[in-house]
Parts: structure tokens; C-alpha cells; sequence
């Protein structure tokens, strides 16, 4: 038998039974060995349906377990840092759910937790280890487009569920937080830089989260790359590279298309569409992890290909463009 991964999952999240777990079941290096919940009961039915071999009624036990080589963590947004920090500490590679926190200081230290305990920590942007996402960094990168001038992109959805922890501050709710993130992590990484600049404007709900956050990032090169996201509006996922030659456009860009997505190219009323086809991403994201958390545990050099640094980056130009939208929308620098 082929070597595998024993994977723990930190609570019985919506995404990982939808998504994450099944992806981790089906993948040709992991292993769904335990899962945890705050509650006994709960975690021992979310067992039995997912196929876990084991269970446990506290975080605390699934770290203590041994057997656990590697975490999934997809908790609220503010539980990241506390739990990614306990499970570095007990020796256990960490996926970590986006955004890999709440503020830069806080990836910072959780990047230190996992250094100074050899293991390895990466954020679960899932779309990035899709071949389309892929092929369109690198056409940007080619000169496909020319110079790129402009970036646009899109994450809106309308949350229905009232308790959602998405509206709850105190957990990290909010647009900006929960889809957002998507749009400032393909804006840097199609412009291949940091912005230095970043204005916002929010709607604000009830509890202080941005219900929906409409942003703008300044690169040093004259690159702007703007973006809407709300959890209030008619779903779009959208990305668009406009450059000085052509424009490169991915839409269904974040949560692809299960039986397949195109990246068109437009110059002028030309079009050139590229097909991929359907691949599940989440679980080219686990095989990923699953492989570097093999080679370590076998003396072997690993590497995640994002790692905790990039998610640091990220969170400092979402913390920027929060400190903008509640200045109703004063520019502010992005302090790395
Ligand atoms: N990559 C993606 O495609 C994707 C999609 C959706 C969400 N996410 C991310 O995944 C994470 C979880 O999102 P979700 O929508 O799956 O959340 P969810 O269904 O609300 O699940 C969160 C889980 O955290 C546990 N929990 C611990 N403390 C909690 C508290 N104080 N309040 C509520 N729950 C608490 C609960 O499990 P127990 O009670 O069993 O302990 C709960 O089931 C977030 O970071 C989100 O950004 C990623």
C-alpha cells in the first residue's frame, strides 16, 4: 500500500463535510483517521457519516491523539490562530482555512509556531491549485495581456442562514473576511506584487461586520486591481486581467464549475476561449499538502507551494482596506 496521510478535522464545519472531507476521502494520500467537536455527540454522528475511524467530544483530545499527523482546520476565522498554535505544538502539519487569520501579526506568529515546531502550515485557498487558476497566472506572467492595467474581480453571495457566524464580528464575519480574501489574494498574485495603497467602502450589518465591501488596490507600477464582495448580493464570482494588448477573463473563478471552466482571451471583438476541464480542486489542494507532510515525516526536503508568509501578505492588505472602509473610504497604506 502507498504511504498515506492520517488527517484530524478540527470540528464538524459545513465545509469540510461538503467539500474538504470528502476530497480527503478520495484522495491517493490521506486518510480521514479523526474528527472533533464541542460536542460528543455531534462529533460521533459527523464520524459515522463521513467515514472517520475516530472521534472526539473536545479539540484538546483530537491533538493529543498520536496517530493524528496532519490538521484540518476550518473553524471561525478568529479560532484559526489559537488552534493552528496547539496543533503546531503538537507536532501536526496544519491546512489551515482562509483567511488564515484575523490580522498579519497573527499569521506571523502562527508561521513561527510551525517553524519552531518543524511543521508545515498552509492556507486552504483552494482555487489556487486549480490547472485554469494556474494557466492564468502564468499567461499574465507571459505577457498575454500586455501590461496589465487593470484587475477586476468578484465574490458575492446572499447568506440566508441568520446565526451564520459570517455575521458575527466577535468570530471574524464579515465580506471582506469571508470572500473578499479571494479577490485580494488573486489581485496580488495576477500583479505579481504587494499594492501600497487601498481604499474600501462598506455597507456595515447589524453586529459591525461589512455585509458588503466594494475595494481598490494601488500597486507602485500604476496597476490598480479593484473588487466587490458581499454576502447580500445575487452570487458572482468574476476575474478579469485588462491589459494593454488584451483582457483575460475567468468567471465561476473561485468555486469552479465541477464539469468545467474556460479562460477567455478578448483583443478587440476577438475571443479565444480555453477550456479545462472539471477537476475537484480541494482535493488537488489536500494531495498537495498530504505529499510535503510525506517527504517530511521522511527526512525529505518539503515545501508548501503557499506558504504562511504569502497568507501574512494577504491579511495585511485586508487589514488596510478595513482600516479604509471604517474611515468611510480614506485611502490608507499597507504596512506589511
Ligand atoms: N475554502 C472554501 O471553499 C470555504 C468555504 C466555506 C468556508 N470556508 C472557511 O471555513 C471555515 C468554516 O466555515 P463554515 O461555513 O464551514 O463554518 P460552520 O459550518 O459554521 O462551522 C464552523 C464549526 O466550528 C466549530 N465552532 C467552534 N467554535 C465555534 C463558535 N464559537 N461558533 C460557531 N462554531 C464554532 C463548530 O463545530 P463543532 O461544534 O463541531 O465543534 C462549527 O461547526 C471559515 O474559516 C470559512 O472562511 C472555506
Amino acid at each position: 500500500m502507498s504511504a498515506s496521510i492520517a488527517w484530524g478535522v478540527l470540528s464538524t464545519a459545513n465545509i469540510g463535510r461538503k467539500l474538504v472531507n470528502p476530497a480527503i476521502r478520495a484522495s491517493c494520500n490521506g486518510r480521514l483517521h479523526a474528527v472533533a467537536s464541542r460536542d460528543a455527540a455531534r462529533a460521533s454522528t459527523f464520524a459515522a457519516d463521513g467515514g472517520f475511524a475516530v472521534h472526539y467530544g473536545s479539540y484538546e483530545e483530537l491533538l493529543a491523539d498520536e496517530r493524528v499527523q496532519a490538521v484540518y482546520i476550518p473553524l471561525p476565522n478568529s479560532l484559526h490562530h489559537p488552534w493552528t498554535i496547539a496543533a503546531a505544538e503538537t507536532g501536526k502539519d496544519i491546512l489551515c482555512e482562509k483567511p488564515l487569520a484575523l490580522t498579519a501579526a497573527e499569521c506571523r506568529e502562527m508561521d513561527a509556531a510551525a517553524r519552531a515546531n518543524g511543521v508545515l502550515l498552509m492556507e486552504a485557498f483552494m482555487y489556487r491549485f486549480h490547472p485554469r487558476t494556474e494557466r492564468m497566472i502564468a499567461l499574465v506572467r507571459e505577457g498575454a495581456v500586455g501590461a496589465p492595467r487593470a484587475i477586476r474581480s468578484a465574490f458575492t453571495f446572499k447568506l440566508t442562514r441568520p446565526g451564520d457566524v459570517r455575521f458575527v464580528a466577535a468570530l471574524g464575519g464579515g465580506a471582506l473576511m469571508d470572500v473578499g480574501c479571494y479577490c485580494v489574494n488573486a489581485s496580488r498574485t495576477l500583479a505579481g506584487a504587494e499594492p501600497v495603497e487601498v481604499q474600501a467602502w462598506a455597507t456595515w450589518g447589524g453586529d459591525g461586520v461589512d455585509t458588503a465591501l466594494s475595494g481598490a488596490l494601488r500597486f507602485a507600477d500604476g496597476l490598480v486591481a479593484h473588487f466587490d464582495c458581499a454576502l447580500t448580493m445575487e452570487r458572482c464570482e468574476a476575474v478579469q486581467v485588462a491589459g494593454t494588448d488584451a483582457t483575460l477573463a475567468a468567471d465561476a473563478s473561485f468555486v469552479a464549475r465541477p464539469d468545467g471552466v474556460d479562460l477567455v482571451l478578448a483583443r478587440g471583438r476577438e475571443t479565444e476561449r480555453l477550456p479545462f476541464a472539471g477537476v475537484d480542486q480541494y482535493q488537488l489542494m489536500v494531495e498537495h499538502f498530504a505529499d510535503q507532510a510525506l517527504a517530511r515525516r521522511a527526512g525529505k526536503p518539503a515545501a508548501v507551494r503557499y506558504p504562511a508568509s504569502e497568507g501574512a501578505a494577504n491579511m495585511a492588505v485586508i487589514e488596510a482596506l478595513l482600516r479604509s472602509a471604517r474611515a468611510g473610504g480614506q485611502p490608507q497604506p499597507v504596512v506589511p
